[in-house]
């Protein structure tokens, strides 16, 4: 949730800040800002609601430039998204200047205390009192004849905070100087060479340099052309290690792709292929999981698995839970992180904690984690952000290694991580022994063999997905329909559906149509069912029958059938009136497999109706508040 990007070096400032701000307009797109110094006078600001390209238009009528620099993409909280709101937010003095992305949740006390010491405040945000406040500690040691560096007014101010908040702020009487606080959303630090960078997320700065300090919470940085120096919020200096973020540049481009998501849809037999690799050994069916600071002795241990997730991060949790309890024959509960607290789970200090996030930054996921740590279990973190909060949190996490994900729509994220669930599970299985040698090396081999078929859907799947949006981007309303691991799939279709074509679709259990939902059934509505089916696997024959009955059902109210089949079966095609077929696997794994032309039919459904597939309205691509 919003985007930053800040900039001190020989550079143009405002080329850099905005380019890098276009990388993350992903993070919020509202409305855009940006300030710059060292223009021979003071700071000067521009802004613009909409989306950066506005932003864009206003700087190459009025262009800037400076020596250093901050800049925003926004995704409203607190005051809609006008150019008032829009950040960066000034002091009185208009020398201070802020960029935030969070929530400062004391804002109204402060901005009381602040108004009665004479304060105008010209916004309905809350960032714009972090620049009163910081202005209000410089003022309080000037009167006693003293000048208050700006990283100390920082750190004064952001003690008064509460809430979540990462912060970047310049001033005009210390040029070149940046000065960076986290505490919750993520603040990464660049650095180049003789030139510096911080933005809230990695693809931002990427293209200038791999080499960054993720800051933890509780960090400050202050940023010259000359170095950075990080010190805790006291003010005590800290080590932090430099990481080399191995993503490619070019894996952040649209690379010839209309749109992001369509490009990271084609790229899933690559994220899922690198999630594997070097993870299981065919040889002796075995899996190895090295970044797992958990011992096999508490994986047998272990009298539960609580997973907690948010939105499709939940889904794969939902299909995690149906491949660990058959695979490793442990309870697993799903909850949905924003949930998790306000139930007053259960200690257990023998349950494990997994939490699946993309972002590794979901301030629900977060939060659960530590209410996990706090009642004594251990936790996992399957994570696709190298070094993200969730991850440092954890006692082990499994990265997916689907490289940035750019399309406010997960899509390979999505099958990385139930790949990550898929290995988590055999490897759980192993250390039980709740299968043995072969069976995990037959799993595995079939698991090596996903890539391939995956490819093979998007050879076919794609063109018949374009030829159903032109039948149904019309409607209203869409079903999707599964049984066992397939139903959280069908969760994870209509969620794709609704977030980016605005039709409002619901996903069920098969089984549940007969207790309600039929009667939303007419010949107006498309119903997707994943009939999908492992034939040598009996519960998974004996679903698909169950299947079958549901889809008459529809069939016999006039709805209109879509059907995700494996190839060969030509009896379905006599129920319904669309097929589309995705090669065999066994029976947990068909999930990966079922989602893909799900995929294709919600973008193909999107583009039709002309949404912004890339950035569908009032939603960001990371949710770091709760
Ligand atoms: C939907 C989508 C969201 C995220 C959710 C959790 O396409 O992307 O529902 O899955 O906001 O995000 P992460 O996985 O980053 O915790």
């Amino acid at each position: 949730m919003c985007g930053i990007v800040g900039y001190v070096g020989k550079k143009e400032v405002v080329p850099v800040i905005i380019e890098g701000l276009r990388r993350l307009e992903y993070r919020g797109y509202d409305s855009a800002g940006i300030a710059v110094g060292g223009t021979g006078n003071g700071l000067e600001l521009r802004r613009a609601p909409g989306k950066l390209r506005k932003l864009e238009e206003v700087l190459s009528d009025r262009p800037i430039h400076g020596t250093y620099g901050i800049g925003h993409t926004r995704w409203a909280t607190h005051g809609r998204p006008t150019e008032e709101n829009a950040h960066p937010h000034r002091d009185c003095t208009g020398r201070i200047v802020v960029v935030h992305n969070g929530i400062v949740e004391n804002y109204l006390a402060l901005k009381h205390e602040l108004a009665a010491e004479g304060h105008k405040f010209v916004t309905e945000t809350d960032t714009e009192i972090i620049a009163h406040l910081i202005e209000q500690e410089m003022a309080s040691a000037a009167t006693s004849g003293k000048t208050m560096p700006l990283e100390e007014a920082v750190r004064r101010s952001v003690a008064r905070l509460t809430g979540a908040f990462a912060i970047v702020v310049i001033s005009a009487d210390e040029p070149d100087k940046i000065v960076a606080a986290r505490f919750g959303p993520p603040a990464v630090i660049g650095l180049g060479e003789g030139e510096y960078f911080v933005a809230s997320d990695v693809p931002g700065i990427l293209h200038h340099t791999r080499n960054l300090y993720f800051l933890a919470d509780g960090d400050m940085a202050v940023i010259t052309p000359s170095g950075v120096q990080l010190t805790d919020f006291h003010g005590n200096p800290i080590e932090r290690q430099v990481q080399r973020i191995q993503w490619d540049p070019i894996q952040a481009e649209k690379g010839g792709y209309k749109h992001f998501m369509l490009k990271e849809i084609f790229e899933q037999p690559r994220a899922i292929r690198d999630t594997t690799l070097g993870r299981i050994s065919l040889d002796t069916g075995k899996v190895f999981l090295s970044e797992m600071k958990i011992s096999d002795e508490d994986f047998r241990r272990a009298t539960k698995i609580n997973i907690a997730a948010c939105g499709t991060s939940w889904h794969a949790a939902t299909a995690g839970k149906f491949m660990i309890e058959r695979l490793a024959r442990v309870p697993v509960e799903v909850d949905y992180a924003s949930e998790y607290r306000y139930r007053d789970p259960i200690p257990d200090p023998t349950a494990l904690g997994l939490l699946i996030t993309q972002s590794g930054e979901t301030a629900d996921t977060l939060a659960a984690q530590r209410e996990m740590i706090s009642k004594g279990s251990k936790t996992i973190a399957i994570c696709n952000v190298v070094g993200a909060m969730i991850a440092r949190e954890a006692h082990g996490t499994i990265y997916t290694h689907a490289g940035p994900e750019i399309g406010v729509a997960s899509t390979k994220a999505f099958t990385a991580q139930l790949v990550a669930l898929f290995l988590f599970a055999v490897h759980l299985a192993q250390a039980r022994q709740t299968i043995s040698e072969d069976e995990g090396r037959a799993l595995l081999e079939e698991l090596t063999m996903l890539p391939g078929k995956v490819e093979e859907i998007l050879k076919t799947v794609d063109g018949e997905c374009e030829k159903l949006a032109r039948i149904y981007s019309n409607v209203s309303d869409f079903l999707f329909l599964g049984r066992g691991i397939h139903y959280p799939i069908a969760l994870e279709g209509a969620l794709k559906l609704k977030e980016i074509s605005y039709i409002h679709a619901e996903g069920y259990p098969a089984g549940e149509m007969k207790h309600g939902p039929n009667a939303l059934i007419d010949e107006t509505l498309p119903v997707v069912v994943l009939a999908t089916q492992d034939k040598s696997n009996r519960d998974s024959k004996l679903r698909y029958e169950k299947t079958l009955s549901n889809i008459q059902e529809v069939t016999a109210r006039s709805g209109k059938v879509i059907a995700v089949a494996v190839e060969g079966d030509t009896d379905i095609g006599h129920l319904v009136e669309h097929v589309l077929h995705v090669p065999h696997t066994s029976e947990l794994l068909l999930s990966v497999l079922d989602v893909i032309p799900l995929q294709l039919l919600a973008y193909h459904i999107a583009v039709r109706r002309g949404c912004d597939v890339d950035q569908p309205r009032n939603l960001a691509k990371s949710v770091t508040v709760e």
